[in-house]
């Protein structure tokens, strides 16, 4: 038997790097996924190479009423939602703050923490009925970032330890009912992006950085890591049997552990 067989699951920022990964892993252990993101053409493909275990909805999670439209999408297909990854992110790409105009660092805080904070709130919120019927539970992308300087500059830096606030917050709200947690990856080579109101709508931290090298440079194991190197934490913190005692636990397995070394989100 699969380790999430019959699950039923939502992942934000489903369509590109290690929410890809994830629902590539979830939907071989036998998961329904629910893969939400703002990318169409994305998730066009990610349909085209996935089939049925996975249904795509396109939306923005800094809007409420699209995080509820992906619950009620597992809901309707599976009649319950066990899991909801709240996985969309943005960068700064280490815009520090004496480097930043006054203006660009205002806007940039309110869609980066828009993003990588208030669209796990509001996950959380669209899932919470469905999730306190299933007894179910709550994973969020975090990064070496939620504990370490130098993965990216404050706001990005800043945006990761609100999430673990938020884990544990949460993890005492919606006991016994909701488990919340965390996992928290070091640096990959994906596509992820920073601010519109930044200039970094259109850059990728791939084509931005030497970011193979860099992460090979400061993990402390010296891989060459990718984003489905990440996902077993994943199945664990989502698989009920296997994790029942855990909420309020973030999973650091980014390989960055020591202070000031890290250099990747
Ligand atoms: N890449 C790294 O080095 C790294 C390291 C540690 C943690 N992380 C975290 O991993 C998570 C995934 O990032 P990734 O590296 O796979 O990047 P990615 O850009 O490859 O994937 C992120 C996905 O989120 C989607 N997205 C962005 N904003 C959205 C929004 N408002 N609404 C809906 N979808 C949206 C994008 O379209 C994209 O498909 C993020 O939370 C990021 O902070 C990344």
């Amino acid at each position: 038997m699969a380790r999430l067989d019959n699950a039923s699951v939502v992942v934000t920022g489903a369509a590109s790097g290690l929410g890809r990964a994830v629902v590539d892993r979830f939907t071989a252990e036998g998961a329904s996924v629910v893969a939400f993101d703002r990318s169409q053409e994305k998730l066009d493909t990610l349909k085209a190479e996935i089939g049925e275990s996975v249904v795509t909805v396109v939306g923005d999670v800094t809007r409420y009423e699209d995080n509820l439209r992906a619950c009620e999408a597992a809901v309707d297909r599976r009649g319950k939602l066990d899991t909801f990854i709240g996985n969309a992110g943005l960068w700064d790409f280490n815009r520090s703050l004496a480097e930043s105009d006054p203006q660009s660092l205002a806007s940039g805080f309110d869609e980066l923490f828009a993003v990588n904070v208030k669209g796990y709130l509001l996950g959380a919120k669209a899932a919470l009925p469905a999730l306190t019927a299933s007894r179910g539970s709550i994973v969020f992308t975090l990064s070496n970032a939620s504990f370490y300087p130098r993965g990216g500059c404050p706001l990005y830096v800043a945006s990761k330890h609100a999430g673990v606030g938020l884990v544990r917050q949460l993890a005492y709200e919606l006991a016994p009912d909701v488990r919340v947690n965390a996992v928290a990856p070091g640096g990959m080579a994906t596509d992820l992006r920073g601010p519109g109101a930044m200039g970094l709508a259109d850059t990728s931290i791939e084509d931005a950085l030497p970011i193979r090298d860099v992460i090979r440079t400061f993990s402390a194991l010296q891989l060459d890591i990718r984003p489905e190197d990440y996902v077993g934490s994943y199945v664990l913190l989502a698989a009920r049997e296997e994790s029942a005692t855990a909420t309020g636990t973030v999973i650091d397995i980014s390989s960055v552990g020591t202070p000031g070394r890290s250099a990747a989100p």
